[in-house]
């Protein structure tokens, strides 16, 4: 390597500015202007760690003292090669290393050093005429850089300089760190609290399916058990799972109008006249209705309108046909016809899954739509009774629940 002016002033020749034996005589204690103790690590107040790498033993050891003479805990380095392994071992808050080396440059250095600990600063030491190769290091994350020779004030100010910049950058990430912690732990809460109050709406129309289903004692457990086909055929089809929960709403809630039919119509064991049919019809609309001002309900609403539509365009009350009707809906009419031909009716008794499997293939392209009919032929038969067994089960349980036996209910 070319020999420098400071260089030949470290050996005690005339003009000597930087000196390893009288930097400390000039200067013996700590600078208090640069208090390494606080700024190096506010949190433990211990000294920083600077790590000087230089092929030239001189040089390393004019740096290391002038430093530790400052308070400052310094390690040597012989070569990159040894500072990347120093490194692997050590922890340290600055890095101080000469650009050209007998193993490498320091630029390779700096650029594993900047790639496995972005925020430990780098900061290069070169001649005069490296200048170029200084300034493209600091385009590769260099810190800053020394020209030689350099005075010890020099040498202190851009140390201290790169120790507090490593402090406002650590300061910065505890910050983000910080920030995004509370923001992940705002965000569960939120959801938390969403999914609360998702299931409190789902009790809700819980009892709301109850009610209904205690009012028309004919569709006893309809509405749980064509939503869980619902669910299963909609699931089948690939349907998005936030779609289906607003699909599984509004096949529970699908005849949450007959609310609004008076008994005499809606329990009337004989056929019904043109007229009552009528009225019947409107449990459609009217449902809607109830639902589509709930905002959490509208688009269950939409299923509620348009369950009775047929894809061949003869259903009601709009007479919609194919892709005219929502795609939950027409999973739904699958569903829902699937649980009326195998449960039983006062007028007849419940047939087999695979009698509905016939009735549903002959009504595919007419009431149902053909897609909807295809997948549901696909799946298992013994599907939907496991599902009908399920909800069966767990209707005899709370059926079979005795108020009158349960000592430890408070007394109303
Ligand atoms: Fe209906």
């Amino acid at each position: 390597m070319p020999t420098f002016a400071w260089q030949a002033k470290i050996r005690g020749e005339r003009g000597l500015a930087i000196n390893v034996e009288s930097v400390g005589a000039r200067n013996p204690a700590p600078d208090p202007s640069t208090d390494v103790k606080g700024r190096a690590d506010a949190g433990t107040q211990r000294p920083a760690r600077i790590l000087v790498v230089d092929d030239e033993a001189h040089v390393r050891a004019m740096m290391g003292s002038a430093l530790e003479r400052q308070g400052y805990d310094v390690q040597l380095a012989a070569s990159g090669h040894e500072a990347l392994e120093i490194l692997e071992r050590n922890a340290f808050d600055l890095v101080l290393t000469d650009i050209v080396m007998q193993d490498g440059n320091g630029i390779a250095l700096l650029e594993r050093v900047h790639g496995q600990q972005p925020q430990l600063p780098v900061v290069m030491v070169t001649a005069i005429h490296d200048i170029s190769v200084a300034i493209d290091a600091m385009r590769r994350g260099a810190y800053d850089y020394l020209l030689k020779p350099f005075e010890r004030e020099h040498l202190v100010s851009t140390v201290q300089r790169a120790l507090d910049h490593r402090v406002v950058l650590q300061e910065s990430h505890t910050y983000q760190q910080n920030l995004e912690q509370v923001v992940r732990a705002r965000t569960e809460m939120l959801r938390q609290a969403m999914d609360n109050l998702e299931n409190s709406y789902d009790v809700t129309l819980e009892a709301l399916g109850d009610a209904l289903d205690l009012k028309d004692s004919e569709t006893e457990g309809h509405s749980k058990r064509v939503t869980a086909y619902t669910i299963a055929l909609a699931r089948a089809m690939g349907i998005s799972p936030i779609e289906i929960k607003v699909i599984a709403r509004g096949a529970f809630l699908h005849d949450i109008g007959k609310m609004a039919i008076p008994d005499e119509i809606l329990r009337k064991p004989g056929t019904l006249t043109p007229e009552e049919q009528e009225v019947m019809r409107e449990h459609c609309t009217r449902g809607y209705h109830m639902l589509r001002k709930i905002p959490f309900l509208c688009g269950a609403a939409e299923i509620v309108l348009t369950h009775q539509e047929h894809y061949d365009g003869g259903g009601y009350p709009a007479g919609l046909r194919g892709g005219e009707i929502p795609i939950g809906a027409r999973i739904f009419a699958v569903a829902d016809t699937l649980d009326a031909i195998t449960s039983d009716r006062p007028y007849r008794k419940a047939r087999t899954f695979d009698a509905a499997r016939e009735e549903i293939l002959r009504c595919s392209g007419t009431q149902f739509d053909p897609g909807v009919v295809e997948m549901f032929l696909k799946m298992p038969g013994e599907l939907w009774n496991e599902l009908r067994s399920e909800i069966d089960l767990q209707s005899k349980r709370y059926s079979a629940f005795d108020i009158a036996h349960a000592p430890d209910l408070p007394s109303l």
